[in-house]
């Protein structure tokens, strides 16, 4: 009995120390540090960009005569926004003949600073930072050299955090000699290299590490071995990649292997149907301030054709009143947060794929379907697609814009903004691709977060929710689902004291205000001027 409990003890403390030891081995790939830093600067950058500068040099005697209309096109490292020259000087020739209009933000916004010298080198840090943080090495030029006997992937080899691939592609073609020899180098030190099974004939050295040689005297079986090149991810850093250098003694070859995890899907479960199910897909979100009575007027159109539909009302008013009725969200917000800070609650509050924003003071009719929304989100590569809104006067607008970055200096970059369209959507006559529409959309709810309200802009704000989804949000625009607009144009005498104090809140000029627009075009987006219709 001694005996046994002894060895019992034993036991426990040998587990203990292997316990110990075990930890110590696990946590040591968590303990070691990673440079996550920028990988702008590193050395292959330079070596890949050295190697192309040469080319040009070679052939400078030969002349050149450069195409104006096609040169002019290209990009140049300096933006300008110009307005148009007004040609004709009519009354009303200003709505006959819409001029571009041109604002420098740079000198609107810093005239006003009380320290401009500061704001510009808190923006270059800024900037320079949110270019480090989006930088990818999958990006970066590479060029294959002419006549390399090399083959190997130029894209779309990745691999999954600290995972292991096959490197698909590899092989080498040469004339016969006594040995043949390739070097596969990661030259961001991301990952190792190994083969995944050893063929007779090959020496292989630098295994399990970031660089790796192979030779044989036959060709044919160095090409076998590199069909089981393997490579692995060592360094935890999703989203970024790896440059590997394929080289022999003579050439050499770049391709990058992108690091990274799978996207997540993120999908909704709407119930199968034979026919949209409006409720079950959408969620219309409206802000209201100081208007309940256009607010009732809305709900109760709403009804009238999307009995079920759940409808999210944002609400900023100084003294919230009661919205009652089924498939209500009513959030209460602090007095006068605002546009975009309304929007965002709404929309941050849907748990349905789309989300309809309309304005409180819009009236659904029996064009306003919101099936046909539906349709062509559910049927193109669409993000948001905008509708019509029918004014009082009958009028219908859509508003549809084009929007452009032209890229610029140190002093930021161009913003043009155009009325129209990109182009016609095939299948749907009445819809057309643009950057920017009217605030009637339907939008996929993920996409419209991702974009984002800008919370700061209380008041006036529509396109700078386009700006900055720019590039993720890919829109439309059908003239054919429209909504009628219940107010704007109206005598003065026939208003209520709601809408003149909404008017004077919503419409008063503030120069503060102003300055804020300024600071987000100059200082968010890093805007130095705009162009507009
Ligand atoms: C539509 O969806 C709603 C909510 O998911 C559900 O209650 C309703 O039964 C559905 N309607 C039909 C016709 O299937």
């Amino acid at each position: 009995m001694h005996v046994s409990c002894k060895k019992r003890l034993g036991l426990i403390v040998f587990a203990g120390l292997m316990l110990v030891a075990l930890t110590h081995f696990w946590s040591h790939g968590t303990t070691s540090t990673v440079d996550i830093r920028s990988r702008q600067d590193r050395p292959t950058k330079k070596r890949l960009s050295g190697k192309n500068g040469a080319a040009a040099n070679e052939y400078h005697d030969i002349p050149y005569h450069i195409k104006k209309d096609v040169a002019s096109r290209l990009a140049h490292n300096s933006c300008v926004c110009l307005a148009d020259e007004e040609t004709v000087h009519l009354p009303f020739s200003d709505l006959l003949f819409p001029r571009v209009w041109a604002q420098n933000i740079d000198q609107d916004f810093l005239e006003f600073h009380p320290n401009p010298e500061g704001i510009i080198r808190h923006r270059a840090q800024e900037y320079s930072s949110f270019q480090e943080r989006s930088y990818n090495p999958a990006d970066v030029l590479i060029i294959s050299e002419a006549n390399s006997p090399l083959q190997y992937p130029t894209q779309g080899v990745e691999v999954r955090p600290l995972k292991t691939i096959i490197v698909p592609g590899l092989s080498l073609k040469e004339e016969p000699r006594p040995e043949h020899k390739v070097y596969l180098i990661a030259t961001l030190g991301l990952g190792t290299f190994n083969v995944a099974a050893a063929v007779d004939e090959v020496s292989v050295k630098g295994e399990g590490e970031k660089e790796m040689i192979l030779s044989s005297p036959s060709l044919r079986a160095l090409n076998r071995q590199l069909q089981f090149v393997t490579y692995t991810n060592t360094v935890f850093h999703p989203k970024t990649a790896d440059t590997i250098q394929f080289a022999t003694e003579a050439h050499q070859a770049f391709f990058t292997v992108k690091v990274g995890h799978e996207t997540v899907p993120k999908l909704y479960n709407s119930g199968y149907q034979e026919e949209y199910n409006i409720t079950a897909l959408v969620t219309i979100a409206t802000k209201t301030f100081l208007r309940y009575d256009k607010l009732k007027d809305l709900i109760d159109s709403i009804r009238l054709y999307y009995p079920t539909v759940t409808i999210v009302i944002a609400d900023d008013n100084e003294h919230p009143q009661p919205v009652k009725g089924p498939y209500i969200d009513h959030y209460i917000m602090p007095f006068g947060k605002g546009w975009f800070a309304g929007r965002n609650l709404a929309v941050s509050q849907v748990t349905t794929k789309y989300v309809l924003w309309v304005d409180d003071d819009f009236i659904f009719t029996a064009n306003t379907k919101l099936e046909r929304m539906v349709d062509i989100l559910e049927k193109t590569t669409l993000d948001l697609v905008g509708g019509a809104v029918r004014e009082v006067t009958g009028y219908t607008a859509t508003y549809r814009h084009t929007i452009s970055v032209e890229e610029g200096d140190g002093d930021g970059d161009c913003l043009h903004i155009r009325n129209g369209y990109h182009h016609i959507i095939e299948g749907f006559p009445n819809c057309v691709v643009v950057d920017a529409v009217i605030n009637f959309f339907m939008g996929q709810t993920d996409k419209v977060r991702q974009a984002g309200f800008d919370p700061r802009l209380s008041r006036f704000a529509h396109l700078e929710f386009f700006i900055d989804g720019l590039g993720s949000l890919h829109v439309g625009s059908c003239s054919d689902v429209v909504v009628n607009h219940a107010s704007k144009i109206q005598l003065p005498w026939t208003k209520t004291e709601s809408q003149k104090s909404y008017e004077k809140f919503r419409y008063s000029p503030s120069k503060g205000y102003a300055s804020l627009r300024n600071e987000v075009f100059y200082f968010k987006n890093r805007f130095k001027c705009m162009t507009s219709h």
